[in-house]
Formats: C-alpha cells, structure tokens, sequence
C-alpha cells in the first residue's frame, strides 16, 4: 500500500526529488505546495482522464447507454435462417405446418402433446427417433415432430441429424448443410457455429456428410460432453435425435446411452410384427420405448393387421 501511495504522489513532480519532499514533512507548507502541483495535472488532458472522468463522476454516469452490453445468451447466438411459407414450400418433406388442417397435421400435434406429457413427468429431454428398417419416415416424423414441438410458446426445440448413413434432415428442410456434425460432436466446433434456427424456437443441427463410421463417434466420451454441453447452454426442453434404423446399423444402439427415450417409426406399409419385436428386444434394458408411431397409416396393405 506504501509503495502505491508514494509513487502516485510525486510522480507528477519532477521538479523536486522524492528526498526533498521527505525533509518537507507534513507541514501545511508542503501540503500546499503539493496541491499546487497536483492541480494542473489533474486538469492536463490525457486519454485515460478524458475517457474516465465522465463514467465516474460525469452527468451520465450510470446510465445504460454506457454500460457494457450483456452477451447474447447461446441460444440467440444461433444463426437464424428464414424459414418463413415460401421456404417451407421448397422443402422436400410434406411439412404440417403448411399443411395445418390435414389429418397429419393434427396427428403431430396430438403425438406432440403426449410426448411433451411424458416427458416432462419424467423430467426427460432427449428422444431419439428411428426405425426397423430405411424409408420407414424417421426423418418425415422427426421433421415434422420438432416443428410441431416449436410452436409451443417458450418452448426450444432442437433436431439432430445424427444419421451419418443417410442424412436426411437438410434436404428434407431443403437448407443448405455445408459441414457435418463430427467436429461438434468430437468437441473441436461449439454448438453455436454448428445449429441454425429456421424459427425461434427451433434449432436443427444439420448434416452433409457421409460418415460409415459415424458410430465410433457416436460412442465416445467427446460426443456425451458435446450433447450434455449443448443440452445445458441451450436452455432446450427437448431435443429430438434423428438415427438410422435400429436393425439396419449398430449406430442407434451406440448412442443410445445419449438418449432417454426412444421413439420407433413403423411404417404401415411395409414394418412387420417381427421387426417390432426385434428392435423392442434390442432396446430393452438399454432404454425406454415411449411408443411406435404408425406412419402412412390408413392403407389397405398394412402389414401389421
Ligand atoms: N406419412 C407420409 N406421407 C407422405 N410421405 C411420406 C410419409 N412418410 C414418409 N414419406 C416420404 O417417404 C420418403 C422417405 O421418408 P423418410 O426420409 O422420412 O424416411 P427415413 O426413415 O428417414 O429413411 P432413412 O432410413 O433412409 O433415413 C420421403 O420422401 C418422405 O417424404
Ligand atoms: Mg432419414
């Protein structure tokens, strides 16, 4: 504490040496004479006064305008991507938010509302989506799923592609995907420079690449701090994983442990009873099947009657 308050005093004398200062003491004489000193340095312009003086003691000083403005929070630092009528148009998938008053559009709301019961009784988050076998309309629910979940008010909805095989969820959305997903998941990428938001309350993480040894990525520790960093510094209710199908690639049971739940996608027109008992066989004990989605329902080829 000395040494501060000593060298802050003289420094702005030089016509006198420290020692001569010493000898003066405390006298009012030297007081004065210090003062007399100090004065005009303190009126001397510099960069620091000028930019200090006005935050601490000015008229303004407090006021909003000059504080440092907050950070975003993660979440708002997602890039947006205007997903508005004439881009949903484009996309590829038949989407129920164009289509609201069809019947599958009030299917996804009903599955939406369910889902949401469910896992907030649990206090669950994470479901995975997949199915027997490829076509069945994993990504067709998915998609449609999350955007139904999005327009929950203060809802936040993220969607994973995380179907290295056959990545489907850009080109069902038609957006542009122009990296994967593994250098988030490897933890090199944050979320935010891998996410977009299509709509405020729904992030998609996108994938454009093709990845046959995506479930070694799948399995290791990086892609569980990865998930568990984005779940946490989002602030998302729920997170929808879109995976290959269960009996097709090891890839879905390896993430499993990622997951809470698991919701399977049949496909009316071609899913048999077998392979429903083969993927319930397989996820047993390794997670929780919230349901079987019935998808093109209502033909008269159905395979399960
Ligand atoms: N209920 C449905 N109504 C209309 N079209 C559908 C329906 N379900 C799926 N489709 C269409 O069938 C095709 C395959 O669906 P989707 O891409 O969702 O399958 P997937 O299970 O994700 O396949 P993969 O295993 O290859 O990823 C898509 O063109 C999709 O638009
Ligand atoms: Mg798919």
């Amino acid at each position: 504490m000395k040494h501060f308050a000593v060298s802050g005093a003289f420094a702005a004398s030089p016509a006198q040496s420290p020692q001569e200062e010493k000898e003066d003491g405390m006298t009012e004489q030297g007081f004065k004479r210090f003062r007399r000193r100090r004065a005009p340095a303190a009126a001397m312009p510099s960069a620091v006064g000028a930019a200090e003086v006005p935050q601490l003691a000015g008229p303004a000083a407090g006021t909003a305008a000059q504080l440092p403005a907050p950070l975003p929070e993660p979440w708002d630092r997602i890039r947006q991507l205007p997903f508005d009528a004439a881009a949903q148009a484009k996309a590829r998938l038949p989407l129920v938010s164009r289509f609201r008053t069809a019947p599958a559009a009030k299917s996804f709301d009903l599955l939406r509302t369910r889902l949401l019961h469910t896992l907030k009784a649990r206090g669950w988050k994470r479901v995975a989506v997949t199915a027997p076998a490829a076509g069945c309309g994993t990504t067709f629910t998915a998609v449609n799923l999350a955007l139904s979940l999005a327009r929950v008010p203060g809802s936040r909805t993220i969607l994973m592609d995380m179907n290295f095989r056959r990545p489907g969820v850009a080109q069902a959305l038609r957006m542009q995907a122009p990296w994967d997903l593994a250098d988030f998941l490897s933890g090199t990428v944050r979320m935010e420079d891998r996410l977009l938001r299509p709509l405020p309350a729904l992030a998609v993480g996108l994938n454009g690449t093709v990845d046959q040894d995506a479930a070694e990525l799948l399995h290791g520790c990086s892609c569980a701090e990865a998930l568990d960093g984005m779940m946490l510094r989002s602030g998302a209710d729920t997170a929808l994983f879109d995976l290959p199908p269960v009996l097709e690639h090891d890839d879905t049971a390896a993430f499993l442990p990622q997951v809470d739940a698991v919701l399977l996608i049949s496909d009316g027109t071609s899913t048999t009873a077998a392979q429903l008992a083969a993927c319930e066989k397989m996820l047993a004990g390794q997670t929780q099947l919230l349901g079987v989605v019935l998808n093109r329902a209502g033909r008269t080829d159905h395979p399960l009657n």
